[in-house]
């Protein structure tokens, strides 16, 4: 895989669509999985990894660690965390990934104490990491942020009873990895449901743990001695579906989705049906088709599981320009999440951005190919369906947001007869270069 910047995607779009695509591992299932085993003392064989560049991070962060990890088939890692010693994560990698927020909880499990650089990730405005600390606190710890780097210490660890005052994936996984072999009982309450948080809990207790209530409100762990190693698969990545699926609709086209939940695709099959889609579903595929001259206007709001996905906004903000009249999309997860309309406005879409939360597209204006830099990992997802619509050809820019997420994505889009390939940059145009700064 080729992560480094100095490429950009080149799609003449135009095509429909049409054939069958195999969905990878959840990529946010798997980071947070990956960062989990270092509460195990033991290997563990991890499959359904998808070969993106924030797995390839993590696993030389757990290396640096003193633990041994490694992809040892296509979609396959060990991990073996037994002499795992370090509690310092630090430095770039550890900076530049959202995930790494995770060692806070496994480290703290753990060691009973960790060292870790604040996690970057996606820019979409302040990204708090209260509800964390909140939670390990409730468990005994100390914590404190200095220059950058929170420190987080325990005598011992006890189970206790979390409030999260906001539904927060990474701080409902984080205080479950805490909590897994502290002493006692902790309940989460107001806990996430998405699907990769069930993921992480069915994978620690294939490992020995005891969670029970993962996918609900209340999550309640009560913490065991130690975990064993073993073998665990991955589940399909919904946003990776989600994409696909929108990426038909988008080009008229005829696409069957394979290896996917369909249960974790209904907010998004509901939106894309409510517009005049077609969906057909079966056991772990969904068909898209396009019978239709004009997509239906919708609206949406998204929503934590099993509301709409927050990372399928920009994609189907990018369908909802194709759209007979004006449609609004409402933010409700991230305070800042649509830096990059102005990108799907140079192609020649009719967004406004109402606030910081709202967006109104004025749908039917056809999209002309042109220059656009991806300002995050969807933001690049809705920049390729938006070429795949374009009359004509679009330059991507930015390639390292899509490289977090998206494994093989001009090999899959190519099987479904897109015109997409990967070229060197040289160099990026001068009107993107601000954008990418
Ligand atoms: C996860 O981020 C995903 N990342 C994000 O996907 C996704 O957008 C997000 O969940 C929401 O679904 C990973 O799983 C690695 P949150 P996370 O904590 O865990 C507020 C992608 O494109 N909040 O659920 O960081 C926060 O500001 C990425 O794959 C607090 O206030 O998100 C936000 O408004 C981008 N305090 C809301 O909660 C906290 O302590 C949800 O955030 C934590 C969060």
């Amino acid at each position: 895989m080729n992560t480094n910047n100095d490429e950009k995607m080149v799609i003449l779009g135009g095509v429909k669509l049409s054939g069958e695509v195999r969905i990878s591992g959840a990529k946010n299932s798997a980071v947070a999985i990956l960062v989990a085993s270092i509460l195990v003392g033991d290997k563990c064989v991890i499959e359904n990894v998808p070969h993106v560049s924030d797995i390839v991070d993590l696993i030389e962060i757990i290396n640096g660690l003193g633990g041994r990890a490694e992809f040892v088939g296509e979609d396959v890692i060990e991990v073996d965390c037994s002499e795992l010693k370090s509690h310092v994560a630090t430095g770039e990698r550890v900076r530049r990934i959202r995930a790494s927020s995770y060692l806070m909880g496994a480290l703290l499990g753990r060691l009973k104490r960790a060292s870790v650089d604040l996690p970057g990730g996606c820019n979409f405005g302040v990204r708090p990491i209260d509800q964390h600390i909140k939670g390990f606190e409730a468990l005994g710890a100390y914590v404190d942020i200095e220059y950058g780097t929170v420190n987080i210490t325990a005598d011992s660890l006890r189970g206790n009873t979390v409030y999260m005052d906001v539904v927060s994936v990474g701080a409902t996984i984080d205080v479950m990895l805490a909590a897994v072999l502290a002493d006692g009982l902790t309940v989460i309450d107001s806990a996430a449901k998405e699907p990769h948080v069930v993921d992480v809990a069915n994978f620690l207790n294939s490992m020995g743990a005891d969670i029970r209530g993962a996918g609900t409100d209340v999550i309640r762990i009560r913490g065991v001695e130690s975990l064993h190693g073993g073998t665990f698969s991955v589940i399909p990545d919904q946003i990776e579906a989600g994409t696909f699926m929108i990426a038909a609709a988008a080009t008229g086209g005829d696409v069957t989705v394979t290896n996917i939940i369909p249960t974790h695709m209904e907010s998004l099959t509901a939106k894309l049906e409510e517009m005049g889609v077609g969906i057909e579903e079966f056991d772990e595929a969904i068909r898209v088709y396009v019978d239709k001259p004009k997509l239906r206007r919708c609206n949406v709001k998204t929503q934590p599981y099993p509301g709409f996905p927050t990372d399928l906004q920009p994609q189907m903000l990018a369908l909802l320009t194709a759209a007979n009249g004006t449609s609004i999309m409402k933010e409700n997860v991230w305070e800042n999440r649509f830096e990059y309309v102005p990108q799907l406005n140079r192609m020649g879409a009719s967004i406004n951005v109402e606030g910081t939360d709202v967006a109104v597209v004025e749908g039917g204006s056809k999209l002309i190919g042109a220059p656009v830099c991806a300002t995050d990992l969807r933001a690049g997802a809705a920049l390729v369906i938006a070429a795949l619509m374009a009359d004509g050809v679009t330059e991507i820019y930015n390639l390292k947001y899509i490289d977090r997420g998206y494994e093989k994505l001009v090999e899959k889009l190519r099987g479904l007869g897109a015109q997409v390939t990967r070229r060197c940059v040289n160099p990026m145009p001068e009107v993107l270069r601000a954008v990418n700064e």
